[in-house]
């Protein structure tokens, strides 16, 4: 070979070095980023300055970095389980059943409720084909299940078991209206309404709350199954599982804000409250302001260790994370398939409600309650008529009203007071065939609902005080002509990720008219201008998000245990060895 073809063989070969070094260099760098082969890299699925910017953002809220690395899916969530938690059975328990059979005349009518938590959980359960636990309230649900208390779900394309629990008529009361609705609910949301509490109602929380401890582990098929305990109405849950499943991962969400120390120190069960939810893996608010109200509740009532840094918590030798999880809904959704054109959807409206093509239309959809700010929107359209009189004629409001806890003396007047306060405004301001305000205090369909979003020219979401409202979400991903604008209080957790809406404060009246003004005249440009941030917004932090993200962390804290029990690191015994120990015991043990 002559000198200059030696040259050209040792040129080819440490090209072919580098670049089989530069491979390698990639592909670990790319295992190191993250463990889960199954989830695409932040190269594939989003611009490197767009992924820097989520990854920022997740930082700073403390959460797995993971998730923001991930276009979120059903397929998604599948590969997490699959990949990071194998054989996990997911079970999830809540009070409101994703599917209420009732007696209609000779038949029986399917209903789903009207409930943030069971639109937000569905599509999930769906996609894990796990086990939902929940109380069977339905005329008919006794009729529906097998000998196992079972159904399966959804009706005509069943994909995962509802396990209904039945209930008596005094543990309903005691647990469910008095504990959960009369004392919990009150406490935890600043609307000025008294807790009630009463001994009795404590007791059959209590013994609710073991009923469906029971059934958690009747229904786990292993010693280590993957637990979503949702809401206030199981506070005491987390810690029943742990005792009988001491492997489990147990993630609690709390769907309701959580109040500050002080006035959860009203609460006579404190201490048992928050002993209960330690016996979680995870606990999961909607903001983190309320997870550190949370956290400032355990520092001043219980003996315990807090690593603000980690946001974990260790009591009674078992550690549990806290952390922000801001819920969300499916993107996207499957119903506005089924859904005509918005402006189908605008003429049958307006058919339905007899209002002329040129009268706008406001909505506001919820269950009626005394948290959702009904009164003071009747309040801000008063004033609004008042201040501005061309809109009378020209503006029609419709609220949407689910039934909800009817029979609570608190329930009751405001349903008379809403009705009462309407009709005063219908008759100041109403004329033959022309109601401002028209209330319908009935349940609708979701997809009556979407049709409902698609029709309006705006939507008042003014909540009092809410952990995340889903109606806000919900009505942007309704949106697909870029149109509508969104009032949005600003005691609502979707403020915090809902910029572009209206921000409104639900006490003052004259702002709120002002807000309206200001929508009612919006251009058509800047309602895209705002819409389509807010959809980018709901569709990069979809449901699935949030389901993963806590799944991905529970991934970690069963690896963690794991190796903690292969290496022996653990002092605690086995039943928390699913439990987190925080960054600041692990340096600890390290060192020693
Ligand atoms: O999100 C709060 C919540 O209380 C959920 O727990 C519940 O499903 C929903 O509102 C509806 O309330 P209820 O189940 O009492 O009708």
């Amino acid at each position: 070979m002559t000198d200059y073809g030696t040259e050209v063989l040792w040129v080819l070969i440490l090209a072919s070095l580098g670049l089989s070094a530069i491979a390698v260099v990639l592909s670990l760098s790319r295992r190191r980023h993250n463990q889960t082969p199954a989830i695409a890299y932040p190269g594939e699925d989003v611009a490197s300055e767009a992924a820097r910017k989520v990854l920022r953002e997740f930082e700073k809220n403390g959460q797995s970095v993971d998730a923001a690395l991930v276009t979120w899916s059903p397929d998604t969530l599948r590969k997490i389980l699959a990949d990071d938690l194998p054989d996990a059975q997911v079970i999830v328990v809540s009070n409101r059943e994703p599917y209420i059979h009732n007696i209609k005349g000779n038949g029986v009518e399917l209903l789903v409720p009207a409930s943030g938590l069971v639109s937000a959980l569905e599509p999930i359960t769906r996609a894990c084909s796990g086990t939902w636990i929940a109380y069977g309230g339905g005329t008919a649900d006794r009729l529906m299940v097998d000998e196992n208390d079972r159904v399966q779900v959804p009706p005509g394309n069943p994909s995962y078991t509802l396990r209904r629990v039945w209930l008596t008529e005094e543990e309903h009361q005691g647990y469910y209206l008095g504990f959960a609705n009369e004392g919990l609910w009150p406490l935890c949301h600043i609307a000025f309404t008294r807790p009630v509490f009463r001994a009795s109602d404590w007791e059959a929380y209590e013994a609710v709350n073991r009923k469906f401890a029971d059934t958690v582990v009747a229904e786990a098929r292993n010693e280590r199954p993957i637990v979503l305990v949702q809401d206030y109405h199981f506070a005491l849950l987390p810690r029943m599982i742990r005792e009988r499943l001491p492997e489990a991962i147990i993630i609690t969400f709390w769907h309701i804000p959580w109040p500050n120390s002080e006035v959860y120190s009203i609460c006579p069960w404190r201490e048992r409250i928050l002993e209960g939810l330690l016996g979680s893996s995870i606990i999961g608010f909607h903001t983190q302001f309320h997870a550190n109200n949370f956290t400032e509740s355990v520092d001043r009532f219980l003996e315990s260790r807090i690593e603000r840094a980690d946001a974990a918590i260790s009591y009674g030798g078992q550690t549990t994370l806290v952390h922000a999880y801001p819920i969300s809904i499916e993107w996207p959704a499957e119903l506005l398939a089924k859904l005509p054109n918005v402006d189908e959807c605008r003429a049958r409206l307006r058919d339905r409600f007899g209002l002329s093509p040129d009268v706008k239309l406001c909505v506001g959809v919820e269950r009626l309650d005394y948290t959702k700010g009904i009164l003071d929107r009747f309040q801000a359209l008063e004033e609004l008529f008042t201040k501005r009189p061309e809109w009378i004629g020209k503006l029609a409001f419709l609220q949407i009203a689910a039934p909800s806890r009817g029979t609570l003396p608190a329930y009751k007047q405001l349903h008379d007071e809403c009705h009462r306060y309407a009709k005063k405004i219908n008759q100041r301001f109403g004329s033959e065939g022309y109601k401002p305000i028209i209330m319908v205090a009935e349940h609708h369909s979701q997809e009556q609902v979407y049709e409902i979003y698609r029709a309006a020219d705006i939507c008042m979401v003014t909540s009092l005080h809410d952990g995340m409202n889903l109606v806000a979400k919900e009505f942007v991903s309704a949106r697909d002509d870029e149109q509508g604008v969104l009032l949005l209080s600003t005691f609502a957790g979707a403020s915090r990720e809902l910029l572009e809406a209206l921000i409104v404060n639900p006490y003052d009246a004259a702002m709120m008219s002002e807000a309206l003004q200001q929508a009612l005249t919006m251009t058509p440009e800047e309602q895209r201008e705002r819409m389509r941030p807010m959809r980018e917004m709901v569709r990069n932090n979809n449901v699935y998000r949030w389901a993963g993200s806590m799944l991905l962390d529970a991934a970690r804290l069963r690896k963690r245990g794991d190796l903690d029990r292969v290496t022996g690191t653990s002092e605690r015994s086995p039943s928390n060895a699913n439990n987190v120990i925080s960054m600041f015991e692990r340096m600890r043990k390290a060192a020693s």
